[in-house]
């Protein structure tokens, strides 16, 4: 269950950090949808990111450890 909601929330995160990206460089030509859409983008962002750290918290914690047998 965990792999399948990382294999879902990952490209949605990438593709909503392109939209944030493309919505702030349009922003000039597109003023009222980057009002609208560039924070529930943003929001959105957040919280998978969330959701993404706490699904691979196991590997934040071991490589912050000193246990992990590579990256010192
Ligand atoms: C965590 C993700 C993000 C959140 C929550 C977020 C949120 C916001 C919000 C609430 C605004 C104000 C919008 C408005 O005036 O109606 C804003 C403005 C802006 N954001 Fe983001 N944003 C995020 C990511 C990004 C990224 C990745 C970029 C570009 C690489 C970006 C570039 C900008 C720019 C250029 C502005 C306009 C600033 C201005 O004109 O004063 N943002 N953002």
């Amino acid at each position: 269950m965990r792999n399948f909601t990382l294999k879902v929330i990952n490209p949605i995160l990438l593709l909503l950090v392109l939209f944030q990206v493309a919505t702030a460089v349009l922003r000039g030509s597109l003023y009222e949808f980057f009002h609208t859409w560039h924070p529930i983008g943003g929001s959105l962002l957040v919280l998978l990111g969330l959701i993404h750290l706490a699904l691979n918290w196991n590997w934040v914690k071991g490589s912050y450890s000193g246990k992990a047998k590579t990256h010192k």
